[in-house]
């Protein structure tokens, strides 16, 4: 049975059999309840546009920069991740964490008193190896942190593109959350939500939804159309305004899959 036909469910007799046990509907994206045989992906353009179902894994993508920085992160040894929602809960974090490395952005530039900044330039071995970092941005540690009641949360980017696919080997159940820019969809995010659903759908999953539909249409179809998409966006034009070191940043957010290793894509801990 096609999934269209299990979700449009309720005058369908084997689709009746299939939700008799089920929980209530999870998500419009992700509502066929049970059992799934198959992987079953839903999006969300912006935090606010739904719940993360507790029961799924929670892709969060903030592509400029925070999923991309903190993904750099992990790859250079960074123990783990607190996502904070603002900078007083990253300082009382801290406080319970006094060996931690505060970290983030506000208005793209370190918070100031803060040990790093959102550039994933700054996170090198030398800095972050073996290190907990608290780390707060505008956009990316809210999504983060929207996404909390996930069962599994995994950094989505670009760079570490490859690796998200090969991590969620297994899941039945995906929720893709795009940061945006300050409860809005932003084109970045919603492209690499895309070209992800996009490499899912070639392994068998089942996207649905109009978000996902929409980012979907948006998918880049090679590394020469990221780097498009990224540097042409709102927020990489913004960036690079601000000068030479902010349009490195942007260029190494835009290399797709440059991060490899199971380690880019968990928060760690
Ligand atoms: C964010 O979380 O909003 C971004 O990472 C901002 C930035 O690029 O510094």
């Amino acid at each position: 049975m096609s999934a269209s036909r299990v979700a449009s469910g309720a005058r369908d007799g084997d689709a009746k059999r299939v939700s008799r046990s089920a929980p209530a509907r999870l998500h419009p994206s992700i509502d066929v309840p049970g059992e799934y045989r198959v992987m079953r992906v839903g999006v969300l353009l912006a935090p606010r546009d739904g719940a993360v179902p507790p029961s799924a894994a929670a892709v969060v993508i903030d592509v400029l920069r925070a999923t991309s920085t903190l993904s750099a992160a992990r790859a250079h040894g960074a123990a783990r991740i607190l996502p904070a929602a603002s900078p007083e809960e990253a300082a009382a974090l801290r406080r319970q964490h006094p060996g931690a490395l505060l970290c983030g952005e506000r208005e793209s530039l370190k918070i100031p008193g803060f040990d790093l900044g959102n550039s994933p330039l700054e996170y090198d071995p030398a800095r972050v190896a073996g290190r907990t970092l608290i780390f707060c941005s505008t956009n990316g540690s809210r999504a983060l942190v929207s996404a909390s009641r996930a069962r599994r949360r995994l950094l989505g980017a670009f760079v570490n593109a490859r690796a998200v696919i090969e991590a969620l080997e297994g899941e039945r159940e995906v929720m893709v959350v795009c940061a945006g820019n300050r409860g809005a969809p932003s084109l970045e995010d919603a492209a690499c939500a895309g070209l992800l659903c996009e490499r899912l759908e070639r392994r068998g999953a089942v996207v649905g939804g109009g978000a996902a539909r929409l980012a979907r249409s948006l998918a880049p179809r090679d590394a020469a159309e990221v780097q498009a998409v990224v540097q042409g966006s709102a927020h990489g034009r913004e960036l690079r305004a601000l000068g030479a070191r902010y349009a490195a940043d942007v260029e190494w957010c835009a290399e797709l899959d440059r991060l490899g290793g199971a380690d880019a894509i968990e928060l760690g801990g």
